[in-house]
């Protein structure tokens, strides 16, 4: 694997390599990585836990990171994203790690450029790595994705992660459903309600409203999409035994889901986050292996 890209590119062979290097990590293994490597951070778009996540597990394989800030750099003058790539590849970048306002961002870097690029998220495209984090958790969580029924609720046509995650979790067997509000749904089929939803779901993974992708006038109300559409107290007690709750995070309290939900039992969603270390450094240890 030179670059990571979509979870469309990879194959199961890769995607299982990868959850168990995050394994391993977790156990306390030592990255495989013969030398340091100089890896940047370019995030165009805020972030908390994938900035910072991606950080640490830079740090914890060994490589050298070099401070990049989107705001004072020279994309703020009009640079393109492949004269920023290719001015860090001959500055002595080995990687760079890059979340874009742009769809596809990656297509014009694809020609010309030899340091690895991971995609931290490309506007309503991709974000892989929260992906491969999420499946990390499942699998830690059941063992298997072969038929196990995830509910995906919310923002699905603006949501990396719903895209993400609905091409593994195919790939890897799982039977994914999608449940949100008509004009959300986009590319996939949905419920527009929970009926039938609940009680045989293995995971119910919410999604953030994304306002800031949102266009047009129509105003949102944050009661009525937390009663038609959040996970509730009533909604959350008629979960099966050993069915977790998941969100890539950040979370809209009281509209996603109940505040007191989001740290219950069942939830994984901060769990999700100590994942998301692990399972950067397994893809930053296989990508930068691949330069040895
Ligand atoms: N889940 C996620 O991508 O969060 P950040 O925007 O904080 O990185």
């Amino acid at each position: 694997m030179k670059n990571l890209f979509s979870m469309e590119h990879l194959t199961n062979e890769e995607i299982l390599h990868i959850l168990d290097r995050a394994r391993a990590f977790e156990n306390g293994e030592q990255s495989k990585l013969a030398r340091s490597y100089n890896v940047a951070n370019l995030f165009f778009e805020p972030s908390t836990r994938t900035k910072t996540s991606f950080e640490m597990a830079e740090r914890l394989v060994g490589c050298t990171v070099i401070p990049f800030d989107a705001d004072f750099s020279s994309a703020i003058k009009g640079e393109t994203m492949y004269d920023t790539v290719k001015t860090l590849e001959m500055i002595g970048l080995d990687a760079v790690i890059i979340r874009a306002e742009e769809d596809e961002f990656y297509n014009e870097l694809l020609e010309g450029i030899n340091c690895a690029v991971i995609n931290a998220g490309d506007g309503a495209g991709q974000h892989p790595s929260q992906s491969l984090l999420d499946l990390y958790t499942i699998q830690k969580e059941f063992g298997t994705f072969e038929n196990l029924n995830i509910t995906i609720v919310g923002d699905i046509s603006h949501s990396r992660v719903a895209k993400s995650n609905a091409t593994a979790l195919t790939k890897l067997g799982a039977n994914v459903r999608f449940l949100c509000p008509e004009e959300w749904a986009g590319q996939f089929e949905a419920h527009h309600s929970w009926d039938g939803l609940i009680q045989d779901s293995d995971v119910i993974m919410l999604l953030r409203v994304q306002h800031e992708r949102h266009t047009g006038n129509k105003k949102f109300s944050k009661r009525s999409y937390h009663e038609q559409y959040g996970l509730t107290a009533e909604r959350e007690a008629q979960m099966k035994e050993g069915a977790i709750i998941m969100h890539p995070a950040p979370v809209n309290r009281d509209v996603e889901i109940a505040d007191h939900l989001v740290e219950c039992e069942r939830s994984r969603i901060f769990q999700q986050v100590r994942n998301g270390v692990y399972t950067r450094m397994a893809i930053l240890e296989t990508i930068l292996e691949e330069r040895e």
